[in-house]
């Protein structure tokens, strides 16, 4: 994780936290800290509840927190981080909306931690002490319905481009299956940044692997559009089950296809991923889908960040065609991504965020799971603006000094959008969002084949055909038009492959 950031910028946290922890000492209520704070009875049960799921062996973090012994060898360490809010991480601006998944300590917490070191560290007395939490060795939703693993190792180089490889997971289900979880778990932590899944229920990614001698087959510039889309992990995420009343359908003949991508360490690593799946005990009573701002991951917005630019921006919006719900919100972006911000503002005129970043962190892309639905009544607009730093002052940008910065595969090419998880208020009503999405991705093929310069020659007529009043611009009403068109002419034709 913070292997990534530099020197300077570690030190810097290391710096302020101290001060930082001084002053949350002052917000907190004096009163609510007993005189003499113990691990047994006081730290314990904050750290279990907020640190050793992920501070335990096996997990994300470098080191156990599941004992006096533990905690009392990193009892300054704890007070900083903890002061500074740099744990637990959670990388969402908090007071915009409630997420049911927010990892954060209250001022409170932080305070007794802060008296628990300054008082000597005492343990206190032992019979105080609370059962550790019955965590499942190797898995943070719990033992999986069904665990299948890589057949074999996959060998990531040591140097060279980051690396795009699929890997084919046969399930053998004995029956057609609802689930509502997959949980992927990397071996080698170091060169996995993230894994997206899919389901083939052809056994064409079988066919692929056997063409390809090494394990799995290539993932570069190769689309996975043949396959459902089902989510994915990144380097710090943790799994979410769906809500209980939604699940996918995993026939009897499904293989899960993981496409990995690693980003070489400087060692030789072998990467044997693991992945746990969880059934749902029921059918689902609702569906669901995916709204992307900007759709695509950005690759139709033009993205084009100048070297030195401090706040290139990224826009996009959409006007829902129906009544929805939001359950969830994920943004993602690589490097070079400063700030996030979502809105919704619902035809009433009121305006509500839905997910703020003021200080992205690429190491930590995760879902953020809504506390309570978020309802979007048909012709809410929502609005997505993500900003980018590209100059030699943001101490995350891999190219110093900086260069042009385009949309790419590879996490020193860029990407950008917020994606929400949305169900229909009317199953039926699915499809009219499907379209809406669809004409909002050939709107966005448009506007940049207008832009083309270097297919101006071949492209550029053909708009101007449904340019019927000849401003020079295709208008809202000549779109439907050429939409119709462009579907019908082959152009599109992957346009929307492999998201
Ligand atoms: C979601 C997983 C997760 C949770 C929950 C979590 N941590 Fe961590 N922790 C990590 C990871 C990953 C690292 C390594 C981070 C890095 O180096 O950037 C880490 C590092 C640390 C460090 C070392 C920091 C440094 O500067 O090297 C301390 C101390 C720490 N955590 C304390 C805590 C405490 C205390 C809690 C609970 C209040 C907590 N963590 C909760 C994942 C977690």
């Amino acid at each position: 994780m913070k292997a990534h950031a530099p020197i300077l910028v570690q030190s810097l946290v290391r710096l302020t936290a101290t001060l930082a922890a001084l002053a949350t000492l002052g917000q907190a209520d004096a009163a609510k800290i007993p005189d003499k704070v113990t691990f047994t009875e006081h730290v314990a049960p904050l750290l279990f509840e907020n640190c050793s799921r992920c501070h335990r062996p096996g997990e994300v973090a470098p080191f156990s927190l599941l004992n006096f012994e533990d905690a009392k060898k990193r009892g300054k360490q704890i007070v900083e981080v903890t002061g500074t809010r740099f744990m637990p991480p959670w990388h969402a601006d908090h007071g915009h909306v409630e997420y049911s998944n927010e990892r954060r300590l209250t001022d409170d917490q932080i305070a007794l931690l802060a008296a628990w070191h300054k008082q000597g560290m005492p343990e206190g007395n032992p019979a105080k002490l609370p059962a550790i939490p019955k965590f499942t060795e190797g898995w943070q939703l719990g033992k999986p319905d069904l665990i299948v693993k890589m057949p074999e190792p996959y060998e990531v180089s040591a140097e060279g481009r980051d690396i795009y490889w699929n890997f084919v997971l046969p399930l053998n289900l004995p029956e057609d299956k609802w689930v509502r979880a997959v949980e992927f778990r990397p071996s080698a932590r170091k060169v996995v940044h993230h894994a997206l899944y899919y389901l083939d229920t052809k056994g064409q990614a079988r066919k692929f692997d056997e063409l390809d001698p090494k394990p799995g087959y290539n993932g570069m510039k190769r689309s996975n559009g043949e396959f459902e889309s089902l989510g994915g992990w990144a380097v710090g995420g943790e799994p979410l089950m769906l809500p209980p009343e939604l699940a996918w359908r995993f026939p009897t003949n499904s293989d899960l296809v993981l496409q990995t991508h690693f980003h070489p360490s400087g060692k030789i690593e072998h990467e044997t991923s693991t992945v746990g799946i969880y059934f749902a005990t029921k059918p689902p009573s609702r569906k669901f889908t995916t709204l992307q701002l900007p759709p695509l991951f950005g690759r139709l917005s033009g993205l084009d960040i100048p070297a030195g630019a401090t706040s290139y921006t990224l826009k996009d919006s959409f006007v829902t065609p129906i009544d929805l719900e939001a359950f969830s919100v994920t943004p993602h972006a690589h490097y070079l991504a400063r700030t996030f911000l979502l809105t919704a503002t619902l035809p009433d005129g009121k305006k509500q965020t839905l997910l703020k970043i003021s200080n992205w962190d690429f190491n930590w892309q995760e879902d953020c799971a809504f506390k309570d639905r978020i309802r979007l009544p048909k012709g809410t607009l929502i609005e997505s603006t993500i900003t980018y730093d590209n100059s030699a002052g943001n101490p995350n940008n891999p190219s110093q000094p900086p260069k042009p910065v385009r949309w790419g595969p590879m996490t020193t090419d860029e990407m950008g959008a917020i994606t929400l998880s949305v169900i229909p208020a009317r199953d039926e009503q699915l499809a009219e969002l499907r379209q809406s999405k669809r004409n909002h991705t050939i709107d966005l093929f448009i506007d940049r084949a207008q832009e083309d310069t270097r297919r101006r020659q071949q492209i550029q007529p053909m708009l101007a055909l449904f340019d019927k009043n000849k401003n020079g611009k295709l208008d809202t009403e000549e779109r439907p038009a050429l939409r119709g068109f462009l579907e019908m002419s082959g152009m599109l034709k992957g346009l929307d492959d492999g998201f």
